[in-house]
């Protein structure tokens, strides 16, 4: 599948979506000077800031945007630090086919800041959710979550350093279910389907060309979620 990375930030989940291989066409910012586009022209990718015009408003924004996708060829969108809600002529026009990533077990936690919020409400837990996208704010079906203990002292630094270790996990598994149609939506629910090859990591783990595209499974062991087992040869 072709796909389109939107961002906002430093652009580390492009780069995972990047190194895992996936084919990124098209690279969309709603900020100019990020080190997202810095990422986005070292791999050669064309990026694109988008910029709401005077009197311009969302649902307008959103028409250009589909726009800018359609001319690409877009077939599917991963959202990494786009701080924009998505509106219908990009969400009905990918339905079941855009990702966002966010840093809080989402429903907990939505919106900005999550990392801020989760710290303030003084949660001992905290973590990933990989999302498909509706029209509401971080709401749509959940098909990754991982979570992050938060440890005494932690700062939305620290705490957002490990958070985002695991997105960049999380998201490219995510994007290679869908890419591949491993992900089945019925509703509200999500459900991984095994790749042909089996659900084992390959020696050594992950890596180049060949990304780890099992479902996260989580355990009482906090430390395998995510994590394939190794094959059994
Ligand atoms: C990520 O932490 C993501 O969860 C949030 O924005 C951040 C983007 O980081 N939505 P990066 O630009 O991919 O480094």
């Amino acid at each position: 599948m072709k796909w389109a990375v939107l961002v906002g930030g430093r652009g580390s989940n492009l780069a995972a979506l990047l190194e895992s291989g996936l084919d990124v066409r098209l690279v969309v910012s709603h900020r100019a000077r990020v080190g997202a586009l810095d990422i986005a022209a070292r791999a050669g990718v064309p990026a694109r800031v988008l910029l709401p015009r005077k009197d311009e408003g969302p649902v307008a924004l959103d028409r250009t945007l589909a726009e800018w996708l359609e001319a690409a060829g877009i077939e599917a969108v991963a959202a990494a630090g786009y701080l924009r809600i998505l509106r219908a002529p990009v969400v009905d026009r990918y339905v079941g086919r855009i990702l966002n990533v966010h840093p809080s077990l989402l429903p907990a936690f939505p919106g900005l800041h999550a990392l801020e919020q989760a710290l303030a409400h003084g949660v001992k837990v905290t973590g990933v959710t990989v999302h498909l996208v509706d029209a509401g704010l971080d709401s749509g079906p959940i098909v990754a979550q991982e979570p992050v203990p938060v440890l005494p002292g932690d700062t939305a630094d620290t705490l957002g350093a490990r958070v985002q270790a695991v997105e960049h996990r999380l998201l490219p598994a995510a994007a290679w279910a869908l890419d591949e149609g491993r992900l089945e939506v019925r509703g509200r629910q999500v459900r991984w389907r095994q790749t042909s090859a089996g659900v084992c990591a390959p020696p050594g783990g992950t890596r180049r060309g060949a990304p780890d595209k099992s479902e996260p499974r989580f355990g009482s062991d906090t430390t395998q979620v995510g994590r394939r087992a190794p094959c059994e040869h």
